[in-house]
Parts: structure tokens; C-alpha cells; sequence
């Protein structure tokens, strides 16, 4: 068997307290193995973003176990969840998230930055990674000077740069024009041929029709894990 990256078993997740609590997550079990690429398709209100923020270390789990690249999360500190975060997962947002005051050069090395590596060598490696997704030309521009597509391609550098072994992605799409959006999926199902592990989140189901497979989850819980597609929605 390939090795885990996502262990989650019965994981429970609810907010507030007494009788204003949600139970949000209702026992949730998902395992992703190493080289998958799996969308997480659910409706408005289904969990989607309280399960990714679990998957994401974001926050915290209420009962149930989760495994990270074989690392038990019970055993860490929130403390130690920044460093988990940047040792372990590339995050893709729907509104990009690059800090905009930084050039895209520095947006991209900043992982490496904050995991001590050195400016020459992050510098390096953030510019490589650059030139992968087409914007060595852009390099030195801020946010607020490239498309929204450019921005998600650094935002793709920004994930990848540090090779971590999971890229997580929520509705990174969201916020792209059809086609630029279909150009980012294309980007993804490369990666993905290239061994990269891959979970994104969508309410789309044309959008999750571009993972090789599907996890439905409806009111807190998963109801459907499928290979194909077809086969959740012709039911
Ligand atoms: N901090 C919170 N406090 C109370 N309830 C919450 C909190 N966060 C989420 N919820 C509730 O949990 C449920 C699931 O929310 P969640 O954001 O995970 O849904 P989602 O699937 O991401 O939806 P969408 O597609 O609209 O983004 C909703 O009913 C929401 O109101
Ligand atoms: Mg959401």
C-alpha cells in the first residue's frame, strides 16, 4: 500500500456551546495516498471549509484521530502546527492570499524563509519555481500588478516551492474567468502526473470532475467516495 497522507478517522468538529452548538462534522473518515489527486465536492453549508481548515492544522479536531504524512496530530502542540503547516502542506486559496506589499519573488520564498533557509537559496528556488508556471517575466511585480490568473500561478509557486506532500486547494478557481480556471485545473492534472498529491475543495461538480477521484460530503458526513464520478451522480 502507498503511504497515507491524509489519515482521518471518525473525526468529530462542532462550534459554540450548549444549545447554540453546530455539529458541523459528524464522524468523518478520509484516507488520500500518496500521488492521488481527490476532489472534496459538497453544497453550501455541507462542512467543506470546516474540513479543509481541519485538514490544514487551521483548527483543531474534537475527538477522532488524524494522521499527517504518518505524523499524529493528537501528539503536537498547536504550538508546532505552524511548522506541521510549512513542512507538510501547499495551500491554494480562492482569493489568492499573497501578501501584497511583497513582489511575487518574495511571495514564493517566504516558506523557505520562514523555514530558516537562506535569502540566496529561497531567492533561487522561488525564481525556478516561478519560471514552472510561466511568470519568470513577472517576477518582480506585486499582486496588485497581475491578472487574478497570474496571481493564482503565484500563488501555485507559493504551494510548490518547498515540495511539501500535500497541495491542498479551496475552490481555487473561485475566483478565475472559465477559461483561465480550466488553464490552473490543466496546471493541477500535470502536477498531479507528476506524482504531486493533491486535495481540492469545490462545490463545482464540473470542477471536480478533473480529479481522478471524488469524496461527496453532505451535512457532515462523507456519503459518497468514488472513483468515477459518474457513478456519485447517476446513483
Ligand atoms: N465558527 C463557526 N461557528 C458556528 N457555526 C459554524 C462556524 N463555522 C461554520 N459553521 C457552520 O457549519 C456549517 C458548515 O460550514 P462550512 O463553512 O464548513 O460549509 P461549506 O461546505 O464550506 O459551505 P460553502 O460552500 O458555502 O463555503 C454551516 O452550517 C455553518 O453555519
Ligand atoms: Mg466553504
Amino acid at each position: 500500500m502507498e503511504k497515507a497522507v491524509i489519515d482521518m478517522k471518525d473525526v468529530h468538529k462542532s462550534y459554540g456551546i450548549g444549545e447554540h452548538q453546530v455539529n458541523v462534522l459528524k464522524g468523518v473518515s478520509i484516507t488520500v495516498e500518496q500521488g492521488e489527486f481527490v476532489a472534496i465536492l459538497g453544497p453550501s453549508g455541507s462542512g467543506k471549509t470546516t474540513l479543509m481548515n481541519l485538514i490544514g492544522l487551521i483548527d483543531t479536531i474534537d475527538s477522532g484521530y488524524y494522521f499527517i504524512d504518518g505524523l499524529n496530530i493528537q501528539d503536537q502542540s498547536e504550538k508546532s502546527y505552524a511548522t506541521i503547516r510549512n513542512e507538510k502542506i501547499g495551500f491554494i486559496f480562492q482569493k489568492f492570499n499573497l501578501i501584497s506589499k511583497y513582489t511575487a519573488l518574495y511571495n514564493v520564498a517566504l516558506p523557505l524563509l520562514l523555514r530558516g533557509e537562506s535569502y540566496k537559496d529561497a531567492r533561487l528556488k522561488a525564481a525556478k519555481t516561478l519560471e514552472r508556471v510561466g511568470l519568470e517575466e513577472r517576477m518582480h511585480h506585486r499582486p496588485n500588478q497581475l491578472s487574478g490568473g497570474q496571481q493564482q500561478r503565484v500563488a501555485i509557486a507559493r504551494a510548490l516551492v518547498g515540495d511539501c506532500p500535500l497541495i491542498l486547494a479551496d475552490e481555487p478557481t473561485g475566483a478565475l474567468d472559465q477559461k483561465t480556471g480550466s488553464e490552473v485545473l490543466a496546471f493541477f492534472q500535470e502536477l498531479n502526473a507528476e506524482g504531486k498529491t493533491i486535495v481540492m475543495i469545490t462545490h463545482d461538480v464540473k470542477i471536480a470532475e478533473k480529479a481522478k477521484r471524488v469524496i461527496l460530503v453532505e451535512d457532515g458526513l462523507i456519503c459518497e467516495e468514488n472513483r468515477q464520478l459518474s457513478n456519485v451522480l447517476l446513483k
